[in-house]
Parts: C-alpha cells; sequence; structure tokens
C-alpha cells in the first residue's frame, strides 16, 4: 500500500495501471460505513484508490468554521484500516496541493438539487462536494466511483454530475450499514449517549413505518417531532434521481429522507420506498 500526498506522484503510480481502477473518496474518520466502500470496490476492481481529504469548500464559510476544523483527522489510523482492508493507494493531499491557488475560481454548480434538504441548512455545501468528487475523478479517472446509500442526496447530485458533465466514471452506490438497533451507521454516532441513541431510533423506525406500512406522511412528520429528544429538521419523500417530492403514497420508486437533531448532533437516515 502506498501513501501519496501529492498529485504528482499520483499520476505517476496511475500511469502504468492496465486494469480496473476504483476510487472511494472520504474524509478520513473511518468506519464500518466506509470500509463497506472499499469491500465493494475491492471486489470488482484491479486497483483500488482511497483519498482522504477534509475538503474545506464543502464546509460553512469555505471552512472558516468550527466544523471544518475540529473534523477528525486521524490519518494513521485510517491509513492502517484501509491497508487492512486491501486498499492499494491512499492519496491524502493537504489543502495547498488541492487548491494551490486557494479557493477556485471555477466550481461544479448543483442548482436546486444541492439547495434543498441537507443543502438548505448547509448553502454551497454540495457545490463545494461536486467541486472536489470532479478534482478527484479528474485526477484518479476510475472506472469505478464508490459512495455511500446514507448521503442519498449526495449520491444523487454526483450521478447526475456524472450525466450532466458526461463524466466517464460509473457511480456504485453502496448500502447503510446500520447497527443490531438499526440505527445508521455514521461518526458523528459517537457523539450520542446511551439516551441520545436511543431517542435517535425514532427517525429509522419512522422511515421504516413509511415503507412497511405507508402511514400518513404528516402523521408520520408530527409522530417523529414529538418523540422525546428529537428535534425535526424535515421528513420528505422524493424521487430518488431528481430529488423533487413526489405525492404520497408514491406510484413509483421513491426515496424518504430524514433529518434529525438529537442532543447536540445531527443525523440523516433514508430508506428505499
Ligand atoms: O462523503 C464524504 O465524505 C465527502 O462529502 C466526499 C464525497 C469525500 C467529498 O469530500
Amino acid at each position: 500500500m502506498k501513501l501519496i500526498k501529492t498529485k504528482a506522484e499520483l499520476i505517476d503510480a496511475l500511469a502504468t495501471i492496465r486494469g480496473n481502477i476504483a476510487l472511494v473518496p472520504t474524509m478520513g474518520a473511518l468506519h464500518e460505513g466506509h470500509l463497506s466502500l472499499v469491500n465493494a470496490a475491492r471486489a470488482e476492481n484491479d486497483l483500488v484508490v482511497a483519498s482522504i481529504f477534509v475538503n474545506p469548500l464543502q464546509f460553512a464559510d469555505l471552512g472558516d468554521c468550527d466544523d471544518y476544523r475540529n473534523y477528525p483527522r486521524t490519518l494513521e489510523a485510517d491509513a492502517k484500516l484501509l491497508e487492512s482492508a486491501g486498499v492499494d493507494i491512499i492519496f491524502a493531499p493537504d489543502v495547498e496541493e488541492m487548491y494551490p491557488q486557494g479557493t477556485p475560481e471555477i466550481w461544479v454548480r448543483t442548482g436546486e438539487m444541492g439547495a434543498q434538504l441537507e443543502g438548505a441548512s448547509r448553502p454551497g455545501h454540495f457545490d463545494g462536494v461536486a467541486t472536489v468528487v470532479a478534482k478527484l475523478f479528474s485526477l484518479v479517472r476510475p472506472h469505478r466511483a464508490y459512495f455511500g446509500q446514507k448521503d442519498a442526496q449526495q449520491l444523487a447530485v454526483i450521478k447526475r454530475m456524472v450525466h450532466d458533465l458526461n463524466l466517464r466514471v460509473d457511480i456504485r452506490a453502496v448500502p447503510i450499514i446500520r447497527g443490531a438497533d438499526g440505527l445508521a451507521e455514521s461518526s458523528r454516532n459517537q457523539h450520542l449517549s446511551a439516551t441520545d441513541r436511543n431517542n435517535a431510533l425514532a427517525l429509522s423506525a419512522t422511515l421504516a413505518a413509511l415503507r412497511e406500512r405507508r402511514i400518513d406522511l404528516d402523521q408520520a412528520r408530527a409522530e417523529l417531532s414529538n418523540s422525546p429528544g428529537v428535534e425535526l429538521d424535515y421528513l420528505e419523500v422524493v424521487s430518488p434521481e431528481t430529488l423533487q417530492p413526489v405525492t404520497w403514497p408514491p406510484s413509483g420508486p421513491a426515496l424518504a429522507l430524514g433529518a434529525i437533531i438529537v442532543g447536540n448532533t445531527r443525523l440523516i437516515d433514508n430508506m428505499d420506498i
């Protein structure tokens, strides 16, 4: 396994590769969810590149915020984990390497798809995500790239970027990993007390009730916001491709997604309907 910090070294290392290359983009602080992306990539490709880069563009004020400054940076532990999962190359550039001239002039704009749901409380977030992912695609030139279904809006935005910009990469969606209690795996779960965690289960339970029992959507919203310790941000049912709301109950494939705040932690989850 090689740990590479510069674009030049990365391009050099990939120049002679003949088989299929996979990219698993991450911001580090890896957990089971990331490992499932790596395992899927390992099973389908000849060479697996994982990137670790905490991208300031996708944080508030382009990274001039506590969320960015305090984001866990655990390169040594992440590298060990990735090596044992069979990653061939870790690309872990610093900010100056990715953005040598500071904030880029040219960005990928994600429009309405990126402005709603998560984007409503994080303006510009998905433009930052799409911009860095486009840069990573251009450097690694992967045949396949792996994203978790947990971040359903991110996945939809990346798929749409690939379609709209004719990028030649196959986007693979990897299913959500859940704990035995049903909570979706997330690096934020470590901030939950035992009571918080128990309260947070209301979100996955509501999504499951929508999927399995088709309960009324307004009633689901009301029950979730009255659930102990839960502050509801949104609960929506949308088209998985466009993220536009669909009528409830849906007549075709739909995605129910929600965001709640429990304690000081914001959690998201989603289920196919
Ligand atoms: O999902 C993430 O960790 C990030 O948004 C990504 C895709 C690595 C881009 O910085």
